[in-house]
């Protein structure tokens, strides 16, 4: 992708290069994290080789779907891969290294999910921990028609919680024994760093309720005690504080936006990446008149935008300097090429939802076509 020759029209905004902290990046089009349940048992599979290196571009930078950080950290979404075993770290060796391959950053998407859990994933059949002991309504499972009934969560007692901070920094830890250039914290979409900060949910009165700064307590020990293991220049973190994803909903999210924002800035971490307000519920777009741009400003950091966009809203978001990058998610699932499409204006294949969740290796995973021209 060079413009350097005489003549070439200037590069389109998504297209320029970026320095992302001591990262020079060719272009401006990641990967948004994308659960795809195809990591059987919980470790990292063969295909995933195939699949991320498709979305490899030399200079772009792609992060993992999230990855478990602990035996209690996975539910709800079967298959999903994990970080905290020795087979686990070595599985996602030689995914990391076809990314490498390939020019691009790899940034390892690390979560918990908290009361987003039942029994069934968890060790010796016990309850899914969270800041609360609210349970969560029944929900569709994410293939096919079945419920999902949650059961109540158990709310973590104070003391116990250095230990799920010590099974973030470790799985940060093995992530860069995994080869990864980084780690994106997942504080987003109602799981357990959420259920945390979010007044819908966290109903507690110890030192981790109440207050915003009692709220936001924990999600900064675990950017804190990452920050001390790995680096702070190699820490992003991900945050939706407008989604009502997983009941997890804040009565005055731009003060909680605005709180993180402002209270990041002490750690000096790499990247803030926010989901727009418009992303409410699930992936549908709602109108909106909030914006990021209070908390882009808060930020002293590089700031990632996701959530909705597309090629022309992409371009104005880095020309404006609302965004530094833009992370795509059903496009780039769906377009392996997609830097590629966007230099070229060329048409984008159309995602399947059908097959986003689906357990095969194969279909709607590593089968979307690449332009003819590139293939
Ligand atoms: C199939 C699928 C899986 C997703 N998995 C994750 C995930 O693991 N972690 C995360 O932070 N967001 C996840 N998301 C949200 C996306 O990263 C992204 O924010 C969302 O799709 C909106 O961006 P888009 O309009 O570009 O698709 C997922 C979305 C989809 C469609």
């Amino acid at each position: 992708m060079s413009h350097e020759m005489a003549g070439e029209a200037s590069p389109i905004p998504l297209l320029t290069p970026y320095s992302l902290g001591k990262f020079n990046l060719s272009h401006r089009v990641v990967m948004a994290p994308l659960t795809r349940q195809r990591s059987y048992k919980n470790v990292p599979q063969p295909h995933a080789i195939l699949y991320y290196s498709q979305r490899a571009t030399k200079g772009g930078l792609l992060i993992t779907e999230a990855t478990g950080v602990s035996n209690t950290s996975l539910g709800y979404y079967p298959d999903t891969p994990g970080i905290w075993t020795e087979e686990q770290v070595e599985a996602w060796k030689p995914i990391v290294d076809a990314v490498h391959e390939k020019g691009a950053l790899f940034f390892c998407q690390i979560w918990h999910v908290g009361r987003v859990s039942t029994p069934d994933y968890q060790p010796n059949g016990q309850a899914p921990v969270s800041s609360t002991d609210k349970s969560l309504k029944p929900a569709r499972r994410t293939t096919g028609n079945e419920m999902e009934v949650f059961t109540p969560p158990r709310r973590l007692k104070a003391d116990e919680i250095p230990q799920i901070v010590n099974d973030f920094r470790v799985a940060a830890r093995n992530a860069m024994k995994a080869g990864f250039d980084g780690i994106e914290i997942h504080g987003a979409h109602g799981y357990l760093l959420e259920q945390f900060m979010k007044d819908e949910v966290n109903d507690r009165t110890d030192k981790y309720g109440g207050s915003l700064e009692n709220r936001c307590r924990f999600p900064l020990e675990v950017v804190e005690a990452i920050a001390d293991e790995i680096g702070a220049d190699k820490v992003g973190i991900r945050l939706s504080p407008f989604s009502d994803y997983m009941e997890a909903q804040d009565s005055n999210p731009e003060a909680l936006g605005l709180y993180m924002a402002e209270s990041l800035n002490k750690y000096g971490i790499l990247y803030c990446h926010m989901v727009e307000p418009r992303m409410r519920r699930d992936v549908q777009k709602v109108e909106c008149s909030e914006s990021l741009v209070p908390m882009r400003k808060a930020f002293k950091g590089n700031f990632i935008v996701a959530g909705g966009f597309n090629r022309e809203e992409g371009n104005k978001a880095i020309s404006k300097k609302d965004a530094d990058l833009v992370a795509y998610g059903r496009w780039f699932l769906a377009n392996p090429d997609l830097p590629m499409r966007f230099e070229l204006d060329a048409p984008l294949n159309k995602y399947n939802r059908e097959t986003f969740y689906v357990s095969d290796p194969v279909l709607g995973y590593t089968d979307y076509p690449f332009l003819k021209s590139t293939a």
